[in-house]
This record gives C-alpha cells, structure tokens and sequence, in this order.
C-alpha cells in the first residue's frame, strides 16, 4: 500500500505530503482501517514501569498535536509518542522549514515546535480511543526567554500529566534558538530539580507516578554524554531518548538541500546516534533505561540500538522513507536477535 502511494507523497512538497499523510493516517484511524494491514507480533517489554507491547514507537514532532493516535497506534507501533507540544500555540519557522534529501535517505527540518498549544493537544488526547502507552513531548515556547524554560516545562507537565503514560522533556531542538544550552551544567540540574520536585507533588495530587523521559541531541562529546547521564540519573528521571536530530552534515555535504539550517535526520545520524547511546549505556549500567531514536531505516538498525543498550526504539524518517512496513521488521529483527 505504501509503495503504491510513496511516489504520490514525494512529488509534493515535503510538508504538503507530510499534512497529507497525517490527515489520512488520521482519518484511516477514526475509521479503524489502519488495523486492517499485516501488524507485528506481540514482543512485549517492560520499561520505566510501563508495558509495551512491542519495543518500536513512534518518535516526537511526526503528530505534534496528537491529531492521529489511533492511526498510528493501528499501524502497529509499540507506543507513539506526541508533540513537542508547547503552552501556548506558536506558528513555527517560515517555510519552507522542511527538507528531503531522498539519495540520504536524510531530511532536514527547521519547523520550530509549529503545534496548536497543550489545550488543544489534550482535546485530541481525550478524543482519542488508544488505550496503550503514550508519550507527551513537552517544549518551551520561542517567545520565553531561556532563563525562564523552566516555568514552560512546568506549566507542560501539569497541563499533560493526567493524559500521559510517560513525558518526554525535549532541551534538545536545534530549531528553539538557546534550548540546547539546557542540556549541561547549571542550567539541567536546576531544570531536573524542578520537574523532579514538581513529578513528586503531581504523583501525590493524581495519585499515579507518571514517568519522565529526557529526550537529548547527538551533538555531545563522550564527556557531555557521560556528565548529563549523571545529572540525569542524579535527578531520579526515569529515562533517556537519544537522539533529536543533528546540526552535523556528515555524509549529505555534497547533496541538494545540505546548506538548510536545521537539525538533520535519518541514515546519515545513525551512527552518532547509535555512539550516544553507547556512551549513555556505557555510564547507566542498566540503572536507568534508553530509548533509541536516529536513523532507523531497517529492523538490522533498530536491533543495533538494542544491541548498544537502548531497551526501546523509535522512528521518524525512517517511516517516511520505508512507511509502515518498517514496524514489523523492526519489531522482528529486535525478536530474532533476542533468540
Ligand atoms: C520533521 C521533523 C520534526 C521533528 N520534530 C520533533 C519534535 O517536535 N520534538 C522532538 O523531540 N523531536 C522531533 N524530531 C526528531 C525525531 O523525533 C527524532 O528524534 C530524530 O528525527 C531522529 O530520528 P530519525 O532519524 O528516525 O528521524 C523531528 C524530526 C523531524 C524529521
């Protein structure tokens, strides 16, 4: 099916298709027809508490309002993660912010958290019927100062957290001018302190502890990988998603599209994706668990990020390049390395 439609979705402009396909993933899930194709077989895990019942989900920004839950989740996907989803809706970058470069199997993208704000992403979430794990993605909005992310995070994690299975704090877009300093030194420890202190009163109010996930870029040294595991880890969060996409242009230099600002995904990221998770396993020993996202475009790529130390993966590019057939081969060739 999907091979049948890809050649109609690239000759659109990359975000017309990408509208295009999730008004139809969505509608196809209102209509409980994406249930209908081959789904992978059960490979059930269990990590930060939750169970999923298979290891491969969806990465953040794909539906970044929760407009198509029930179509992904009919899809196939382990799990499937919304947003990056910020308090107030924002327009994003002008375009065009979004980029294929199909000899890479590679896409740039400078969007720049476009969403319609958390009350409307909640509106979606309510709407939806998915009864399996969900990750909300939360993000600072461009016109908060970075000095004050903070108070957008937290006003993020209250918004969400009755609706979520998990949430994913995102300091790791390259598109929010200043996000990524999040990632280091004084800045995360005082951001973790306050979503720790903040998880504990809501756990208390609600009743259920919800888990937090640090979602992290590959743009690190083995040295900055190895000290925002700690913090992290210090700060009793419950998970670490590596990687976002990269400001490195490795392997595109020579290709259409390669000067765009943005942050770059799919097969040229793998590998430095793979490398962080790597480091990060390297450091956590298994104390706190990774999800792997970074240029997964065949079930031999999602094996190698659980063969690194990742227990979960996700896809983004990849699904746009192979659609979603790439979910059971993935979920298989996780299942196959384990026998
Ligand atoms: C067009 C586009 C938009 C994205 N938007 C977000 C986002 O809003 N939040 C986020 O955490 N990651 C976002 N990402 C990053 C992906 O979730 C993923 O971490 C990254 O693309 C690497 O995986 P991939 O190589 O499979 O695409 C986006 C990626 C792309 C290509």
């Amino acid at each position: 099916m999907y091979d049948a439609l890809r050649p109609l979705l690239f000759k659109m402009s990359p975000e017309g298709s990408h509208d295009l396909a999730l008004d139809l993933i969505g509608a196809a899930g209102r209509l409980g027809l994406t249930g209908l194709g081959r789904r992978p077989g059960r490979l059930p895990v269990q990590v930060m508490g939750l169970e999923f019942p298979n290891p491969v989900g969806l990465a953040a920004g794909l539906d970044k309002n929760g407009a198509a839950i029930d179509g992904f989740a009919g899809l196939g996907f382990g799990f499937v993660e919304i947003g990056t989803v910020t308090p107030r809706p924002q327009p994003g970058n002008p375009k065009p912010r979004l980029f294929r470069l199909e000899q890479a199997d590679a896409i740039i993208n400078r969007m720049g958290f476009n969403n319609a704000g958390v009350d409307a992403l909640i509106d979606r979430v309510k709407a939806a019927r998915f009864q399996g794990v969900l990750g909300i993605n939360i993000g600072k909005n461009a016109s908060t100062p970075v000095e004050r992310a903070v108070d957008d995070y937290l006003i993020g994690l209250d918004r969400v957290y009755a609706h979520a299975s998990y949430i994913t704090v995102n300091v790791s877009s390259p598109n929010t001018p200043g996000l990524r300093s999040l990632q280091f030194g004084d800045a995360l420890k005082s951001l973790l302190e306050a979503l720790r202190q903040r998880q504990e009163d809501l756990a208390v109010q609600h009743g259920r502890r919800v888990p937090i996930a640090i979602k992290i870029a590959p743009d690190m040294t083995d040295e900055e990988i190895v000290l925002t595991a700690q913090a992290i880890r210090d700060a009793g969060m419950d998970a670490i998603i590596a990687t976002n996409t990269t400001l490195g242009r490795e392997g595109v230099e020579n290709l259409p599209y390669a000067a765009e600002a943005g942050g770059l995904s799919g097969a040229p990221v793998r590998e430095k994706s793979t490398h962080v998770v790597r480091v990060l396993a390297g450091e956590l020993g298994g104390r706190l668990p990774i999800i792997a996202a970074g240029g997964i475009l065949s079930g031999e790529d999602a094996a190698e990020k659980i063969a690194a130390g990742a227990s979960l993966v996700q896809l983004y590019s990849g699904f746009i390049y192979r659609g979603p057939a790439l979910i059971r081969e993935a979920v298989d060739a996780i299942a196959a390395a384990r026998r």
